[in-house]
């Protein structure tokens, strides 16, 4: 192959997204002087598209960070009225992070089932200041109702944000159970995601370990019963199995006060 075949050869490379740094072989001395200075402002605009599209990333990564931040602002005046639900979403966005890792998800599947997980419950912002302020175990139909209602509002809210990809599911789905007896859809067996399948576990589990209304945390052997009571007709049996490993091995998420610490977290993109 001469020279300009070689050139050729590489901007061609190059022109359908291939930056190797092939072309910077054609700027040595054993080529001619023309083939050497095309091959150097070749390399040199490479150089820059890549600083170009890797400034670009890095703009979108901000802005993602940005939107869910705002997302979670939002998410957390619901924790100034209900203050049960303070730390549940992070804390449950952590588990599913967690369990995504041991299951060796890739880095974009364990992102967006984090993110799901913390915003998983946004929906209950809408609901009433009577059912926020009920601290009886016992509620009415019309309660019922709302409290059904919170993941189907949850998806209304995020499903405009595109970029959240299947973690808008996730939310949507976290209350559907394999039996088919959940909701909103009533989804069941292979229709559930393994993303929602995930959350359930991390939802359920944060909700009976931490102190609510209507319950004391409970310790872990007790969670752990009830885990494996909800497997199979509500939750994934083999999830379960892995998650309960997760907790014993890792223990469980402490998630600081936002409202007593204000501290600053660091958004971590995949
Ligand atoms: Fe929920």
């Amino acid at each position: 192959m001469d020279g300009l075949t070689e050139l050729l050869a590489c901007i061609q490379d190059i022109s359908g997204g291939n930056f190797s740094n092939d072309i910077m072989e054609l700027t040595s001395d054993k080529y001619d002087p023309f083939i050497r200075e095309v091959a150097e402002s070749v390399g040199l605009m490479m150089v820059r598209i890549e600083a170009r599209e890797f400034a670009l990333e890095q703009a979108n990564d901000d802005l993602k960070c940005n939107i869910i931040a705002t997302v979670k602002a939002v998410a957390r005046g619901l924790s100034l009225r209900d203050p049960y639900t303070r730390g549940h979403g992070e804390r449950v966005g952590r588990y599913c992070e967690r369990l995504a890792r041991r299951l060796e998800w890739s880095k974009e599947e364990i992102w967006t089932v984090q993110v799901a997980g913390t915003l998983h419950d946004i929906g209950k912002i809408g609901f009433s200041d009577r059912l926020i302020q009920n601290e009886d175990t016992r509620v009415d139909d019309e309660m019922l109702n709302e409290i059904r209602m919170h993941s189907e509002w949850g998806y209304c809210m995020l499903r405009g944000l595109s970029f959240l990809g299947p973690a808008i599911e996730f939310v949507h789905s976290h209350h559907e159970r394999l039996d088919g007896t959940g909701y909103p859809c009533g989804l069941k067996g292979d229709e559930i995601k393994q993303g929602s399948r995930v959350l359930s576990i991390a939802d359920v589990f944060d909700a009976i370990t931490t102190n609510r209304s209507y319950q004391d945390a409970m310790d872990l052997e007790k969670a752990f019963s009830i885990l494996r009571k909800l497997a199979g007709p509500a939750l994934d049996p083999e999830l379960v199995e892995q998650f309960i490993q997760e907790i014993n091995e890792n223990g469980l998420e402490d998630v600081e006060d936002n409202f007593t610490t204000c501290a600053v977290k660091k958004c971590s993109l995949p």
